[in-house]
């Protein structure tokens, strides 16, 4: 039992992570600056923030903060003396990122090394979780991609993640900050609000629109289900395995972007499933499953969730919360 700061944890990952934390009777602060970069137009943020932090307000506690304010950061590092520091903090999302390139920058990066430098200015942090993404890989080589498989970014968001990878090895070796990284991959279940495939996908069926494939839809990820993912960064977190260590964690399998939408259309009957031709230019690398052996090796990391299972329980959310009406 410690205390954790969940830098960037009213996030999607970080509420659930704070969930696993509290159970298991640690104390959790949050430091967020409620940032979204999907167009108003098309968001739910504020509900699904809302509907997120209702489980955890009352139990931990949360302030406001930009982590490129360093003086704000290290002032609440140096008050609230965490044992632990999560990073989730983020412009999270690959196509954005490259739309807002210099916000990618300025927060993935330069926010990193604003963390980065506070934590080597104070005592007694054990561990700093970097969060990175499998998108720092590019275009797979080999399926499953181990934690050894190159890392050939292919966009602004892949890059800033590796380069923040980097940063946190660098002042890991130079400072001595304990350190694990996480790179986690399409990550899906009730609250994201960040418009991801599995969203966007659920949320179209329920709402009566077509799903929209692209050159069929063979494109593979490992879509993994949030419970998991929240269990995976918690083992990794409290594991002296994981010292200096990178995981992935994820489902392990791919699955395509059909399988997905097939998957929805049972849950949904009556959904229409449609294949166009990829109209944008954007490049995105081609994936498929990560390997997830050293994380289940190390940490006893054991995904539950089938994309079937995950889908069902995030689906029955989306109806009954009541988010889209
Ligand atoms: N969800 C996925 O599929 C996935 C996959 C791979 C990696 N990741 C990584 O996991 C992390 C969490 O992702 P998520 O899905 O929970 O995203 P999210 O957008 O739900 O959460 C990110 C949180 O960080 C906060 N934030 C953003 N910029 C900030 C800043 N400058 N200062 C302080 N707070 C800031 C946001 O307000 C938000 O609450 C991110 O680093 C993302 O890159 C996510």
């Amino acid at each position: 039992m410690g205390k954790v700061l969940l830098v960037g944890g009213a996030g999607f990952i970080g509420v659930y992570l704070a969930k696993e934390l509290l159970n298991a009777g640690d104390e959790v602060v949050i430091y967020d600056a409620y940032l979204n970069y999907i167009d108003p137009a098309k968001s739910n943020y504020d509900t699904f923030l809302h509907l997120r932090l209702e489980d955890i307000r009352d139990k931990v506690k949360i302030i406001r903060g930009d982590i490129r304010n360093k003086a704000r950061f290290f002032t609440v590092l140096k008050e609230e003396k965490p044992e632990s520091v999560v990073l989730l903090a983020a412009l999270p999302i690959a196509s954005a990122s490259n739309t807002y390139s210099e916000d990618a920058m300025d927060i993935n990066l330069h926010g990193t090394v604003q963390i980065l430098e506070s934590l080597r200015q104070v005592d007694g942090i054990k561990r700093f979780l970097y969060t990175s993404s499998s998108m720092t890989y590019g275009n797979f080589e080999y399926a499953p991609a181990d934690e050894k498989h190159p890392t050939n970014p292919m966009g602004v968001y892949g890059g800033t993640k590796l380069a923040g990878e980097i940063l946190t090895r660098v002042y890991s070796k130079q400072f001595g900050i304990d350190y694990t990284i996480i790179r986690p991959s399409a990550v899906y279940g009730p609250t994201d609000a960040n418009r991801r495939v599995s969203q966007i996908f659920v949320e179209n069926a329920i709402k009566g629109k077509p799903l929209v494939l692209h050159d069929g839809g063979s494109s593979k990820l490992d879509f993994s289900y949030i419970e998991d993912v929240a269990k995976g960064f918690f083992l990794a977190l409290k594991s002296p395995k994981a010292i200096n260590q990178t995981f992935n964690i994820t489902k392990g399998e791919g699955r395509s972007l059909k399988e997905l939408a097939e998957i929805i259309k049972e849950l949904v009957p009556n959904t229409q499933i449609i294949s166009k031709p990829r109209t944008k230019a954007e490049k995105s690398p081609e994936r498929g499953a990560l390997d997830i052996s050293k994380a289940k090796k190390l940490l006893g990391y054991a995904p539950k969730y089938s994309l079937e299972e995950g889908m069902k329980k995030y689906v029955e959310y989306v109806k009954s919360s009541g988010v889209l009406k």
